[in-house]
């Protein structure tokens, strides 16, 4: 629920700031975050996840990595969840300490390894038995041991949508569990690599706690195993893949109620499943959510273009493109739409769509929404995580300014980028 993104006398606000002056001061398209719907959803989490005892919360970057962002995640006392040396570097850079740092990814190169080892992260997660070798090899170099924890692959159906499921045996990542106890054993024969955890996650906005619950029964059956065969596994990741709720994030009497809503996690129920199945004596347990993070936080501000009516539809077309928020052009993501200022007008079907020459660049079609005319500021709501992060220059668009308010301070935390930036 986005809390500190609200109407206020049919006005939308960005905590205390009307979404239409940051539009009128800072441009359109514009990413919007408010600093405390992200502290709220990270309480919520420490909160819930309090009940382990130890119980860690590593911020996946890759949902949102702005530094500014970054920054503040930091100083709320998370960890950092990386996929790459980049991140590594913008998590440093931004106040995460190298322990509270791990490093997953199906495809480190040796680069990615070594910026890990060098900075003495936490853990590195390897994703399979050649990139084990790999690991102590580069550790061997530079005169180190690497922390390593083990990604297994546990089979299990995350109930979401395929492109972002990752737990089944026939996705890329992890080490099948059937295979994951002989590469355990091999790593603890290294002498460059030191085993301390085991990993998983299989999947991104997980609606359901079920999927969780068998995924840790099966890391419990696994450490155990290994236990059994003399190996002590200290650390267990179970991921992150919290989901959260796209529709009626707000909700007013002139806008459309949404149909379809999400079911959401009950996060106190799912803290208590994993205590109750992962709770192995000297093990503690990690959580790496992005999305439930910075999701709600976020909005994009966009203008609308130009109303075009054809014989089939009503195109509103608003000055966002699918580079700018790519969501819904890559898996059809549903994002409510929301005019900046509400007026009783009615509702109708439109097709909401950007200035991209794709046919996928559209952030809704054939959604009921309040009349919307040239000059109108909308708000694509949610769009925290997986927004700019996924954004890139297609077409030669500059990208987004991004901005993060704070009650009724605004400051700029990325430059709109300017067409010397193309070059
Ligand atoms: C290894 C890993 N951890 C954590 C995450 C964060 O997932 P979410 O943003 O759904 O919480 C991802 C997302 O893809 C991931 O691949």
């Amino acid at each position: 629920m986005t809390d500190k993104i609200s109407f206020q006398d049919n006005r939308l606000f960005i905590e205390d700031i009307p979404a239409t002056d940051l539009a009128d001061k800072y441009g359109t398209p514009l990413y919007v975050y408010s600093a405390n719907q992200i502290a709220n959803n990270f309480r919520n989490l420490e909160r819930a996840f309090g009940i382990i005892p130890h119980a860690k919360i590593l911020y996946a970057l890759k949902a949102n990595s702005n530094p500014e962002v970054l920054r503040y995640i930091s100083a709320l006392g998370g960890g950092a969840d990386t996929v790459s040396a980049g991140e590594i570097f913008l998590a440093l850079r931004s106040g995460f300490r190298p322990a509270s740092i791990s490093l997953a990814g199906v495809g480190k190169t040796d680069h990615d390894i070594d910026f890990a080892v060098g900075r003495d992260i936490g853990t590195i997660i390897v994703e399979s038995d050649e990139e084990l070798t790999i690991v102590s090899q580069r550790a061997a170099a530079l005169g180190r041991t690497a922390r390593v924890s083990l990604r297994i692959n546990p089979d299990v159906d995350a109930r979401t949508h395929p492109h972002i499921s990752t737990g089944l045996k026939e996705n890329k990542f992890g080490i099948n569990i059937d295979r994951a106890a002989e590469t355990a054993k091999r790593a603890v024969k290294m002498k460059n690599v030191e085993l301390i955890g085991i990993h998983s996650h299989i999947g991104s906005q997980l609606t359901e706690h079920a999927p969780f619950v068998e995924a840790a029964e099966s890391i419990r059956k696994f450490v155990l195993g290994l236990k059994r065969e003399g190996i002590r596994i200290r650390q267990i990741d179970v991921g992150g893949g919290i989901g959260v709720r796209y529709r009626n994030a707000i909700r007013h009497k002139l806008l459309p109620v949404e149909t379809k809503e999400e079911q959401c996690i009950d996060l106190d129920s799912l803290a208590k499943a994993i205590k109750d199945k992962l709770s192995l004596p000297g093990c503690e347990i990690l959580i790496e959510p992005g999305r439930y993070v910075v999701a709600e936080s976020g909005v994009l501000l966009t203008r609308v273009l130009y109303r075009k009516e054809s014989a089939e539809r009503t195109f509103v077309v608003v000055d966002a493109g699918m580079n700018d928020m790519m969501r819904h052009a890559l898996y059809s993501a549903y994002h409510q739409i929301v005019p900046a200022e509400l007026k009783n007008s009615g509702f109708s079907p439109v097709d909401v769509v950007g200035p991209v020459c794709e046919t996928t660049d559209a952030f809704a079609v054939q959604r009921d929404l309040p009349s919307l005319k040239r000059g109108n500021l909308v708000a694509i709501l949610t769009v925290g995580a997986y927004g700019y992060s996924i954004a890139s220059n297609y077409n030669s668009r500059p990208k987004p300014a991004e901005i993060l308010v704070e009650k009724d301070y605004a400051r700029v935390v990325r430059d709109r980028e300017t067409l010397e930036d193309l070059i």
